[in-house]
């Protein structure tokens, strides 16, 4: 192995990459073969990775170390059962991934290189979205062989075709649609709950972005509440209810840890998601301002924080606004009342109001009409940052003053 008074010696060429393993030895050991033909190649490294593999950084001296912790519980930990560990660390790893590159992100500005991108794995599900919102691209280590990420990829035909689930006469049938593999080959986990292998396998192929494109134009609600608001049990069920019963396609971001005393979806009623039948679309986190810009898009049911206030008017897209607290209470005043881009919730959070309101913008005249007028403040809001623009003259002056000191 080289040196660190060897490896010093490499040019560098001012872009450092984010490598983030699942914490897996056969995971990391690819992912750490990678950052060091990248670290050959002029690259600075920097790897993220789960307190639970704890790294031997005296191994790679050239490279940045940051752990984040998973923060399992007993049970989650010892559980033989690796699909749902799975679910468990994608669930409990974003808010500290996402708390980690807020900390890199701004240390990068006093540091020579640049972030170029993040290289992850397919397993971590989660990242795509987090890195979308700092605007680093990603790319996907498949640390496994092609030819078994083709037969996970297949599952949906597999159930489809019904080789799933796998029945005893049938092991040494061949897969037509999978050759050379025979039923006995189908790359099977065991695990509690088989619903959860098809959760990691849709959750790694398809994107808020891939559903968002099997949407005709302005026909899907998108659902978020930013990134500090918390629900409880009964608002949570409410919403899920008004988003149901409105039989309107819709996007939803719940967060870990929007609903109070809850991990993720487990107080949504048994069979709920699958009586929407292919509808509703939740997630954890979205690149929102992608997913807003999408033509499937027509409506934002939010919280009304002023980044999504905003993001929404330059995407066009009108509101419902259910604010939970500060200035939330005056911008869904201001969209509802005095720029009339959408509706305002204002009582207590019922179904019903949700499912109403969901109507009049998605569907009924109203909401075409609120549509027109927010392309008009769009447009005015790209007026303002042309040259000449009130927000563009803003900075200028800005800046200005600063230079004057
Ligand atoms: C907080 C306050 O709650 C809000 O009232 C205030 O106006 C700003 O500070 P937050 O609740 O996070 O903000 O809401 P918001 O201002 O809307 O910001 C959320 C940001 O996270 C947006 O830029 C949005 O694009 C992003 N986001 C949110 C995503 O990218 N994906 C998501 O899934 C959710």
């Amino acid at each position: 192995m080289e040196t660190k008074q060897e490896s010093c010696r490499l040019p560098r060429n001012g872009k450092r990459v984010i490598l983030f393993p699942l914490p897996y030895q056969g995971h990391i050991n690819p992912m750490l073969q990678i950052a060091s033909v990248l670290y050959s190649k002029g690259f600075s490294i920097t790897i993220i990775h789960t307190n639970l593999n704890p790294l031997n950084a005296c191994n790679y001296p050239h490279f940045e170390f940051h752990s984040i912790s998973a923060s399992l519980s007993e049970t989650e930990a010892s559980t033989e059962d690796i699909v749902a560990i799975l679910i468990a660390l994608n669930a409990k790893c974003v808010v500290p991934f996402w708390d980690c590159l807020v900390k890199l992100t701004s240390i990068s500005n006093v540091q020579e290189d640049s972030f170029a991108c993040i290289i992850t794995d397919p397993l971590w599900y989660f990242v795509h979205a987090v890195a979308n919102d700092f605007k680093l691209p990603t790319i996907i280590l498949q640390t496994n062989s092609v030819s078994a990420y083709l037969a996970f990829a297949a599952y949906p035909i597999l159930r489809e075709k019904c080789y799933l689930p796998i029945q005893d006469s049938q092991l040494e049938a061949p897969i037509i649609e999978c050759p050379p593999l025979r039923v006995k080959d189908i790359p099977i986990f065991e695990t509690g709950d088989p619903k959860n292998v098809d959760k990691v396998i849709s959750a790694m192929d398809e994107s808020c972005i891939s559903w968002l494109d099997k949407h005709a134009p302005k026909s899907v609600i998108y659902v978020s509440f930013g990134s500090v608001v918390n629900i409880d049990e009964t608002e949570f069920l409410e919403i899920a209810w008004g988003l149901a019963n409105s039989r309107v396609p819709f996007l939803w971001v719940v967060r870990p840890g929007l609903v109070r005393e809850a991990e993720w979806l487990e107080l949504l009623p048994k069979g709920f998601v699958e009586m929407l039948d292919g509808r509703g679309h939740i997630v954890k986190w979205a690149p929102q301002q992608e997913v807003l810009a999408h033509p499937a898009v027509g409506g934002f049911l939010t919280h009304g924080g002023w980044n999504s206030t905003l993001e929404s008017i330059c995407e066009g897209v009108p509101m419902i606004c259910q604010p939970y607290f500060g200035d939330q209470m005056v911008n869904a005043r201001y969209i509802s009342h005095v720029w009339r881009l959408g509706l305002h919730l204002d009582g207590k959070v019922e179904r019903r109001e949700i499912e109403i309101a969901v109507r009049r913008v998605m569907i009924e005249t109203e909401g075409q009409e609120m549509r027109e007028r927010i392309l008009y403040s769009k447009e005015k809001a790209n007026l303002c940052l042309k040259p000449g623009g009130s927000s563009y003259q803003s900075l200028e002056r800005l800046i200005d003053h600063i230079l004057s000191f």
